[in-house]
């Protein structure tokens, strides 16, 4: 089937309060409509998220933002002409229009517009913003394809296919203050370049927020995981996976995946959840070791997502 009648029939699921996942250019999306509380729930029971986790929603146009928030000031457009389509998430006040369910009872909303055509093709033919939360079991690898969200959630009642994501990691996510912004979760878009737009408030307390993108623990794979930062670290290798980036730390692994020949930050955040997916898949490794980076500009969203992906296994 081509691609603009799988768009036509996921866009139809949706008007009908059902469940899609979709692709976009940071990781698949499981998304219902945004206005219709009952399929937003069921969002939450499928993925079995706790329901104090708010979900982002998902816009095409500007215009549709100003349904969804209660004012929007010039920064807001600044800052959506330079990133959007692209992987930023704003939090901003929210209008009446959009559920409780969908914030979880926050009197804020997370808006983006995703830089992926597919998924702006699918918002604009559904007639409604879409709100998507990651299309992965609560607390597991987020799915950068299609098999990935089928591994997940078999039951979704459709699946739009669109290839590998083209940036691999979730959106930064930015809190808009009084002073400037302040960054809820690090990803692809990093604070110099936000900065470049507006200063970033280093002042102001964030409350504290009971989000998961915030919680030391997600990004979880069945299988042990470790940073390789500890000298310490005393593992059988003959057993173990290595997700390499400088290509220094490769000997006497059983399994290695280089993440980038040419040694780019991009390449680790496109195809760090895909490796943790395959070594999470393949029966002969027993542990992950993923290589460390210096906590900089993009490497600062990669350290975090593999600090989550670690955290319960340190303790085992
Ligand atoms: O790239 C992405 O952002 C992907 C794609 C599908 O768009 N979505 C995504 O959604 O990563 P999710 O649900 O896995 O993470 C969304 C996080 C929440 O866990 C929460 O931390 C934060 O966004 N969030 C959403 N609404 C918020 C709000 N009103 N205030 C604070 N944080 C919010
Ligand atoms: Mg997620």
């Amino acid at each position: 089937m081509n691609i603009s009648s799988s768009v036509e029939i996921a866009a139809k699921y949706i008007q009908e309060g059902k469940l899609v996942a979709f692709p976009t250019e940071t990781v698949y999306g499981l998304g219902a409509n945004a206005f219709n509380p009952l399929a937003v729930a069921k969002i939450f029971e499928l993925k079995e998220r706790p329901s104090f986790d708010p979900l982002i929603v998902h816009i095409a146009e500007i215009h549709q933002l100003e349904k969804l928030v209660l004012s929007a000031d010039e920064r807001v457009y600044k800052l959506a002409e330079k990133f959007w389509p692209g992987p930023l998430t704003m939090v901003l006040p929210k209008s009446d229009i959009v559920p409780d369910i969908v914030t979880s009872g926050l009197p804020t909303v997370g808006i983006r517009m995703p830089g992926n055509e597919i998924s702006l093709e699918l918002i604009r033919k559904s007639n409604c913003p879409i709100a998507a939360p990651s299309a992965n079991k609560f607390g597991r690898i987020s799915p950068t394809t299609a098999a990935h969200v089928k591994k997940q959630l078999p039951n979704v009642d459709y699946i739009l296919e669109g290839g590998k994501t083209t940036v691999g990691i979730e959106s930064t996510i930015i809190k808009l203050t009084d002073n400037g912004f302040q960054i809820l979760r690090s990803g692809i878009i990093t604070q110099d370049e936000l900065e470049t737009i507006i200063p970033v408030d280093r002042n102001s307390i964030i409350e504290k927020l009971s989000a998961p993108g915030m919680l030391k623990s997600h990004y979880s794979p069945r299988k042990k995981l470790l940073i390789a930062d500890n000298d310490k670290l005393k593992i059988d290798k003959s057993m173990a996976g290595l997700i390499s980036f400088s290509g220094k730390l490769e000997n006497d692994y059983l399994k290695v995946i280089r993440v980038s020949e040419r040694k780019d930050l991009k390449d680790y955040a496109v195809n760090m959840f895909d490796a943790m997916h395959t070594f999470e898949d393949d029966s002969e490794i027993e542990i992950i070791i993923a290589e460390p980076v210096c906590e900089t500009g993009i490497g600062k969203a990669i350290m975090d997502r593999l600090r989550k992906a670690e955290f319960n296994w340190r303790q085992v």
